[in-house]
């Protein structure tokens, strides 16, 4: 187990650290040589099922980059396995859903389960993950949030717009409510499984929210992504989405001890925003990583200047690392991080 006073940690309370801990979201994957060549062999879902490799891929960044989380390697739609629908991992499309949900009898098809029995393979990783990292740093598991794992389940697979989820939401909000109602308990259930194998901090995804209007976002996601936080017990709560710099007291409402913010608005906005009573977390573009070492530190330092010292800010980008991010721009990131978010 990581120190409880780790500086992560620490700022997941809003408690004074030494320096501002920093992570990347997807820091395990494709940017990463190490990733490459095991994914020459294994497709990503056979890594995800093998607690060796997944455990291996967890901790890799945190030796190579620094970094001050290991955040387990998993993905958001591997609970869509139990609940009795197909999962691909397509090469040019990305990942693609068989059985989607269309109406009230589809939601009440699908299956309840348990998830340390129906997924044990992540909570194997995530006691191998905690093994390893011999409480060097945290481990962070996750989930997807109710609305984006519903967009996918209704999508069936990625979307533009979002149209046959918005459909239903307006055509039979009472089959939303539902399949709601169903995401929410399992992301609360799967997190908690999680943290009992161990992991010190979770994150649930929102990363397509910020399709939805404010008011939308209000009556049909905010009551479920709260539900599923709530319903979270005995480690910090990050509460991440993308696009929802317009409707950020909102997001706050639905819970989390961090809010994740993107980079489509300035840290001290945000953070205005959402209220100095909460950390946050964030939220360096992620296609600076594509700029040039200096400029990188140029914004990082610009990022630290925003949070202005004020405890409780966890440095991140504003969404995953991009696979063609040169690793060595990543560790420059890290390193200007901790050199000028040191006090
Ligand atoms: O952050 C980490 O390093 C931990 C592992 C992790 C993955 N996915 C591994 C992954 C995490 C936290 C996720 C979350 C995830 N998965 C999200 C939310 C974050 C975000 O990016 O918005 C979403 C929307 C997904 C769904 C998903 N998985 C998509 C859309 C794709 C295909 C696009 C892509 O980036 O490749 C995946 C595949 C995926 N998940 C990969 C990895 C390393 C790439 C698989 C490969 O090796 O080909």
């Amino acid at each position: 187990m990581a120190d409880p006073n780790h500086p992560f940690l620490a700022a997941c309370r809003r408690e004074k650290t030494p320096y501002t801990p920093v992570w990347l979201m997807r820091q395990a994957g494709r940017y990463m040589e190490e990733y490459r060549k095991l994914r020459a062999e294994f497709s990503f879902l056979d890594l995800c099922k093998r607690p060796d490799l997944a455990a291996e891929i967890t901790v890799k960044p945190v030796e190579r980059l620094g970094v001050d989380a290991a955040i387990l390697f998993a993905d958001i739609l591997l609970i869509l396995e139990p609940m009795g629908l197909g999962l691909e991992y397509s090469k040019d499309d990305g990942p693609v859903i068989h059985g989607q949900i269309r109406s009230r009898t589809d939601v009440e098809q699908l299956q309840e389960f348990e998830p340390a029995e129906a997924l044990p393979f992540v909570m194997e990783t995530v006691r191998r993950a905690r093994a390893a990292l011999g409480g060097k740093v945290p481990l962070i598991g996750f989930s997807g949030a109710p609305f984006t794992l519903a967009s996918y389940i209704i999508e069936g697979g990625g979307s533009r717009n979002y149209l046959k989820t918005k459909r239903l939401i307006y055509s039979d909000p009472g089959a939303w409510r539902a399949l709601m109602e169903r995401l929410a308990a399992a992301v609360g259930k799967y997190l908690n499984a999680q943290i009992a194998a161990g992991a010190e901090a979770v994150q649930i995804f929102d990363s397509w929210a910020g399709c939805l209007s404010p008011g939308d976002y209000q009556r049909y996601v905010l009551p479920y992504t709260r539900a599923a936080i709530a319903a979270v017990a005995g480690a910090p709560v990050i509460h991440f989405s993308t696009g929802t710099a317009g409707m950020l007291k909102q997001v706050r409402a639905a819970g989390g001890d961090v809010i994740g913010l993107d980079w489509r608005i300035h840290l001290d906005e945000g953070w205005e925003a959402v209220g100095h009573d909460v950390a946050i977390q964030g939220n360096l573009d992620p296609a600076a990583l594509l700029a040039k070492p200096k400029e990188i530190r140029s914004r990082v330092e610009d990022i630290l200047r925003r949070a202005g010292g004020r405890p409780g800010h966890i440095f991140n980008l504003g969404h995953g690392v991009f696979p063609e991010t040169p690793v060595e721009h990543a560790i420059a990131m890290v390193e200007a991080v901790h050199e000028l978010g040191a006090r």
